[in-house]
């Protein structure tokens, strides 16, 4: 831009298409969501208890023209209002982020755009300061310049420092992730995918006091470990069915019996306050004034009891994701790329790549 005034953030159109949602956006410069569009493909993947990565992939591709249209007519903006492009680039499924990178990287290189390949953690980790509900349409809350982030999603279980634009990984799982576990567990008592949002649901049902499940980890380590949970709990559906009890009540969904439910409170408690946990030793170990909580699995009801309760106790001011940009979306990779926007950081359309796995910071990140 000529002259020698501040120039003006985008207007961004976000793609997400790391998993099994198509997902579309559009947020202005100063992180206002216009358009927030997802198509989900859980009828595809349903009868396979799991996404199928190649089903994906091409889902992906004949979803994207739809809800790229819908996701501009819901702003009220046309392709050549659009002023950068975001995609993410890494981690998820190869196929499905190359189309949505692709997508995105060939239309800023065509129009000249900035283009922002974006980590999918970078887009959940920002996600809690995007407005929704009563507050939407409004910017968005600003950034503050250090804070800890926590990523809770199917995929992973991390907590992050950020100062300055610098991502610290602090701690993430040995193993399963909370959202992979709520689901591993879900499928066993024969729930359809994705099963975490079902525990949680059928959780409220049951007493956590009749069906304790401890948690594993009594040290004073950061890291995150689900299995040995996942196991517990799994071996206690075992138990109750060689008891006689009908843990597995099939199509239709019938009512749970009361262990059952009982069962997958106690799961869930456990589950939620070896968060709890890590936050405090963590807190402990180096006190911190700002907690950013995000990720599919921050839709956890008992989760987002129990976090205000805790940040309160210690005076941390805590940002929870609001519901709808919990799930996988697009309005928090183009929030992400806004970030970047200010840092000068820009990714070249013709050289970005994806990648199943990548680690937050090595990408661009200062
Ligand atoms: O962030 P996300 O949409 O996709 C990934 O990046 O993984 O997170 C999806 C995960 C799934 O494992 C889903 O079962 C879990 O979040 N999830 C929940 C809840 N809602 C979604 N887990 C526990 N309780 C919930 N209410
Ligand atoms: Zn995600």
């Amino acid at each position: 831009m000529p002259g020698s005034g501040p120039v003006s953030a985008p207007l961004v159109l976000g793609i997400e298409t790391s998993c099994d949602d198509t997902a579309c956006a559009l947020v202005d410069g100063e992180g206002r969501v216009l358009s927030s569009v997802v198509s989900s493909q859980l009828a595809v993947h349903r009868p396979y208890g799991g996404v199928v990565p190649e089903l994906a992939a091409r889902e992906q591709l004949s979803a994207w023209p739809l809800v790229s249209e819908e996701a501009l007519a819901r702003a009220g903006v046309g392709w050549e209002r659009v002023e950068a492009v975001a995609a993410t680039s890494a981690p998820g499924l190869v196929g499905s982020l190359l189309v949505g990178l692709s997508l995105g990287s060939a239309f800023a290189w065509s129009r000249g755009l900035p283009f922002f390949a974006v980590h999918h953690l970078e887009g959940h980790l920002y996600s809690p300061y995007l407005r929704a509900g009563e507050e939407a349409g409004a910017p968005a809350e600003p950034v503050p310049a250090e804070f800890v982030g926590l990523v809770v999603s199917g995929g992973h279980t991390s907590l992050y420092r950020v100062r300055e634009g610098a991502i610290e990984t602090i701690a993430e799982t040995r193993d399963d992730a909370l959202g992979e576990a709520f689901d591993k567990v879900g499928k066993r008592v024969g729930l359809p995918y994705p099963q975490g949002p079902r525990v949680d649901q059928l959780a409220e049902l049951g007493d956590e006091t009749r069906s304790p499940m401890p948690s594993l980890a009594g040290t004073e380590e950061l890291f995150f470990s689900y299995s040995g949970l996942k196991t517990q709990a799994i071996t206690a559906i075992e138990k109750l069915e060689a008891a006689g009890v009908e843990c597995v009540p099939g199509a239709g969904e019938p009512p749970f019996a009361q262990p059952v439910l009982d069962l997958l409170a106690g799961f869930r408690a456990s589950a939620v306050r070896q968060i709890l946990d890590r936050l405090t030793r963590f807190h402990r170990r180096a006190p911190f004034e700002r907690l950013a909580v995000s990720g599919g699995a921050a839709a956890n009801r008992l989760l987002r009891r129990a976090l205000p309760e805790w940040a309160a106790a210690r005076g941390v001011e805590l940002r929870l994701v609001p519901l709808v940009y919990s799930g996988d979306n697009a309005a928090m990779i183009a929030f992400a790329a806004l970030r970047r926007f200010r840092l000068g950081l820009t990714d070249d359309p013709l050289t970005a790549e994806v990648a199943s796995r990548r680690a937050l910071g090595t990408t661009g990140t200062p």
